[in-house]
């Protein structure tokens, strides 16, 4: 079967689906926002096209199921929602692969169905939750998940309610005796690209922890207030910014090691005005999570004895705390016989970037197929993937589904 054609159309739908958004000129789709509405609207149509039954969640998460002789389905899927300002395949292309493959298929009686799963949020960015959507079917989404606030005040339930869902109902969202779960992902780095390979499978998901950390200092006037008077919030959230970034450059004991500072929110924000109070985000992922605790709590002191020193108060608060997952060795192996089977050159690897088969892997099999990434580059609009590798993983992912 010629499946350049059928990777063609995934790419066309990604880069189609990259233009709903909420803001125009970039790709920034956040949880429940209008934009995802027209995603599902998208998929909704390929999903019956290709003979499936379309439901979605009460967490929102879009799902085509296919039918198969057993009743036990294998689920294959990626999340929907992007970072600000995002590439046009980071979790989209997990799901139109998925949509893919039961459209190749068709033609073929299946042993066992197959569920397509497009998850409602994985980034975590609008609520600085990730995992919304793949959290419901793991049952792992209660109540008290339900109040985090966006930026406007708005709950995630209360999101729920904006889309039209609801919340009381994501029990029903929960998975039980399932085959297993399969995961298209770009590498979203350069290792692929550097080894001149087209895919790899995952062995690994790093482990993650995500914080806030709010240093309170003393608003005042930026004309009339002394240096040595001084209690500015900005300048020592900078200065430990600068220590985070060097104790994981230094971090040469442990390999993989990274840290990093996206976001600032400075108050009260104008120009003439000693910043008052700083939010800043930390985010850290190594394969051990012994290694990344240590960091965590090393970065803790750190931030600590600067505000010390500067007069200031801080405090953290705990996002996350994710513990690095294993893939399932059989499900991987599997995946790992149809690269070999399909002429290409067997490479494992571990995923520095969080992933739902993470959420998924203690209740099921788990495996994933990492697709190369041109540039290296993802969480950017520069992000892509290469017409002959989308190819090659439609023939992984048919050689796999047909031995399974
Ligand atoms: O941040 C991550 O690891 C992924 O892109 N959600
Ligand atoms: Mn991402
Ligand atoms: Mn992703």
């Amino acid at each position: 079967m010629d499946l350049l054609p059928v990777a063609q159309k995934v790419i066309e739908c990604c880069r189609s689906l990259a233009l709903c958004s909420e803001e125009p000129g970039a790709t920034t789709r956040r949880f429940l926002t209008p934009p995802m509405h027209d995603v599902h609207a998208q998929l909704r149509a390929w999903m019956e096209r290709a003979g499936m039954r379309v439901t979605i969640d009460a967490a929102g998460n879009l799902r085509g199921f296919y039918t198969g002789e057993s009743t036990t389905p294998l689920l294959i899927g990626s999340h929907l929602d992007t970072v600000p300002h995002a590439g046009a395949f980071d979790g989209v292309l997990g799901v139109v692969m998925g949509i893919a493959l039961v459209e190749c298929l068709k033609k073929r009686p299946l042993r066992f169905p197959i569920e397509v799963v497009g998850f409602s949020e994985e980034e975590g960015v609008r609520f600085g939750v990730p995992f919304i959507g793949s959290r419901a079917l793991a049952g792992s989404l209660g109540p008290e998940a339900l109040e985090a606030r966006d930026a406007e005040g708005t709950s995630i339930a209360g999101a729920i309610r904006a889309f039209g869902l609801h919340a009381s109902e994501i029990p029903a969202a929960r998975v039980s005796g399932v085959l297993g779960y399969l995961e298209f992902h770009i590498e979203q780095g350069p290792v692929l690209e550097s080894l001149g390979l087209p895919l790899a499978v995952v062995e690994k998901v790093a482990g993650q922890s995500r914080l806030d950390f709010v240093f309170e200092g003393q608003a005042n006037h930026a004309g009339t207030t002394p240096m040595p008077f001084r209690r500015d919030a900005l300048a020592g959230a900078a200065e430990w910014v600068i220590s985070v970034e060097s104790s994981a450059a230094e971090s040469a004991t442990s390999a993989g090691f990274v840290a990093t500072v996206g976001q600032l929110d400075v108050a009260p924000g104008a120009s003439n005005v000693i910043p008052g109070s700083v939010r800043a985000t930390l985010d850290v992922r190594h394969a051990d999570d012994t290694v990344r605790h240590h960091a965590v709590a090393q970065l803790t002191d750190r931030a600590k004895a600067i505000a010390a020193r500067r007069g200031l108060r801080v405090f953290v608060h705990t996002q996350l705390d994710h513990a690095a997952v294993a893939m399932d060795w059989q499900l991987t192996e599997k995946l790992e016989h149809s690269l070999a089977a399909t002429g290409l050159r067997r490479h494992r690897m571990p995923s520095g970037a969080g992933h739902d088969a993470m959420i998924l892997a203690p209740l099921m099999p788990a495996a994933m197929l990492f697709l190369r990434s041109p540039g290296g580059i993802s969480h950017h609009p520069n992000e892509t993937v290469l017409l002959e590798d989308v190819a090659a993983a439609l023939a992984v992912g048919l050689h796999f589904l047909e031995g399974f």
